[in-house]
């Protein structure tokens, strides 16, 4: 056996139908478990899989009339009683059922195709005749007979071999995780409709399909291991919706972009709403972006062979995201804000709770940083700008410190924030911190009574009152947050702190590549969805930077 079909194998091991789907690279389309048998649903932003059904009760059945029950299945295909009977991919958003004497199916309208109901009779015949099931952009479905199944099995088992052909080589260990992972980070590739020939890795198939601006580089973060190209196309996709001031929207979706709150999804602003969110109904619209942490993501392309003209070709837009900041978004004192939750990417945090617009350690932190990593990308007057602006954030970042408290903490228009959370800790980013500053940072990651937790990091130190172990950004463990504090360890010199953290978060995501994790059980909440790629996309970069076999 190849490895790329072990990995196939131990990824398919995964897939249970019920929190993960069968699917393929570049389908919207996603089969699943569900209660009668197998479901069909697109793959659409702000739309629930269990509202964007096309096809239910999915049954095969065997020539003695008797319904096949699913056997078995593999990434490519499910397999049906013996294994004779399968369903696969044809075209993107088209499944091919072979090897079963009949199929039936409903549709949402409750209506049966194959008994006796409205369509055509899908009788497949022959193994060789295969049922082909299309559901087009409005979930209309389309039902012919064809031969050619054991070709589609054949063109889609091939697909996944030569992606899981990219997956980067781990340790022994947590190879069977990282083939998890590179399966996700598969089985999320969408086309959006703004941008055909192109390949967006989303968020998650269930739950988040489009192109979110920090989800990008985290998940490029970890691609660039096994496919560059597709690393780089996602960077492309997040900067070329960019604004003429500068500003980078916060989604990319199919017909356009997520950029200002009075684009917001009704149900978005009716959570904030509920949650007495000072963001639910602003005065003026606010800008909706996602944090300045670009360069990060291009720097690692580079270090993974990026090409110089593809740098060059996204630095303006780099440029102008970065001075945006300091445009649009200032306190008075000169540095930049979060005018509302989703900037920050914390959307539910409580440091959002009470005043708005918030200055934060983790934005000031990541400015600094970002003008670092631009000053080495620059000329030498360029560089210099960069460097000094970088010198004055840094200040205005100190301003931040609460010497009694020992830590730092945001600020909003009324005065500092009580809420003690994660983006206290982030400016060990900058890696210049006095040094009893950033040890007092390490301490708090190492207090029980704060962030050490039976699973770090909490989002919510253990013992704020806000603190929740299963409402999102309110407690549980986020993979990118943890990767963002492992960076900063680094950069502040506490390496064997840095290693400790990236293998209790390598562990973590053992059970499943979530989108947050309980930190006192190890869980997933229930609201958590399942086939996260950032989660899937760093766990493979520190399986490789950390875990190398
Ligand atoms: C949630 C998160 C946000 C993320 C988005 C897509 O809204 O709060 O940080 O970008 O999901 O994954």
């Amino acid at each position: 056996m190849t490895r790329a079909a072990a990995l196939a194998d131990a990824a398919a091991a995964f897939l249970d139908l019920r929190t993960l789907p069968f699917t393929l690279p570049g389908s919207r389309l996603l089969v699943r478990e569900t209660d009668g048998g197998l479901s069909v649903s697109r793959a659409e932003y702000e739309v629930d899989a269990d509202d964007a059904l096309a096809v239910r009760r999915l049954r095969l059945y065997g020539a003695d009339g008797e319904a096949l029950a699913v056997s078995r299945v593999r990434v490519d295909r499910i397999e049906f009683g013996d294994g004779s009977a399968s369903l696969t991919f044809g075209a993107p958003d088209e499944l091919s059922i072979g090897g079963a004497a009949r199929c039936t199916f409903e549709l949402p309208d409750g209506s049966t195709i194959g008994d006796s109901g409205p369509g055509v009779a899908p009788d497949a015949g022959a193994p060789e005749v295969g049922v082909l099931v299309s559901v087009d952009a409005d979930r209309r479905v389309r039902v012919r007979r064809d031969a050619g199944h054991a070709a589609r099995l054949a063109r889609t088992e091939q697909v996944w071999l030569d992606w899981f052909a990219r997956c980067p080589v781990v340790s022994a260990d947590l190879e069977a995780t990282a083939a998890h992972c590179w399966w996700v980070l598969g089985a999320n590739q969408v086309e959006l409709d703004l941008a055909p020939g192109t390949r967006a890795v989303v968020p998650s198939k269930l739950g988040y399909v489009a192109l979110w601006q920090w989800d990008a580089y985290f998940i490029a973060i970890g691609l660039r291991h096994g496919d560059l190209d597709l690393a780089m196309q996602q960077l492309d996709l997040a900067l070329t919706h960019q604004r003429p001031d500068g500003q980078l929207p916060d989604v990319v979706h199919d017909t356009g972009v997520l950029a200002g709150s009075d684009d917001l999804p009704p149900v978005d602003q009716a959570r904030l709403r509920e949650l007495g969110s000072p963001a639910a109904d602003p005065g003026v619209p606010v800008p909706l972006t996602k944090p300045p942490l670009t360069a990060l993501a291009v720097t690692r392309l580079i270090d993974a062979g990026a090409p110089a003209e593809w740098v060059h070709r996204v630095l303006p837009a780099l440029r102008a995201s970065q001075q945006w900041w300091f445009d649009h978004a200032l306190a008075p004192d000169g540095l930049p804000e979060y005018a509302h939750p989703y900037s920050s990417g914390l959307d539910d945090s409580p440091v959002f709770d009470a005043d708005l617009p918030v200055a934060t350690p983790d934005l000031a932190a990541y400015l600094v940083l970002q003008d670092v990593l631009l000053a080495d990308l620059s000329d030498p007057e360029q560089a210099a700008r960069h460097r000094g602006r970088a010198a004055d954030t840094r200040e205005l970042l100190h301003r931040l410190w609460q010497p009694s408290a020992h830590r730092f903490a945001p600020r909003g228009r009324r005065g500092p924030v009580a809420a003690h959370t994660v983006v206290d800790l982030l400016p060990l980013l900058t890696g210049t911190l006095p040094r009893d500053v950033a040890a007092s940072l390490a301490d708090d990651l190492a207090d029980p009574a704060t962030f050490a937790a039976a699973f770090p990091v909490p989002t919510v130190a253990l013992d704020d009152p806000a603190f929740d172990a299963g409402r999102m950004w309110r407690g549980p463990v986020w993979v990118n947050t943890n990767w963002l504090l492992i960076e900063g360890l680094e950069r502040s010199g506490f390496g064997a702190a840095a290693a400790a953290l990236a293998a209790r978060t390598l562990a973590l995501v053992g059970a499943g590549a979530c989108e947050y994790y309980n930190p006192l059980t190890g869980a997933p909440p229930p609201r958590s969805a399942p086939m996260f790629s950032w989660t899937a996309a760093l766990f493979i970069d520190l399986a490789v930077r950390y875990a190398r076999p």
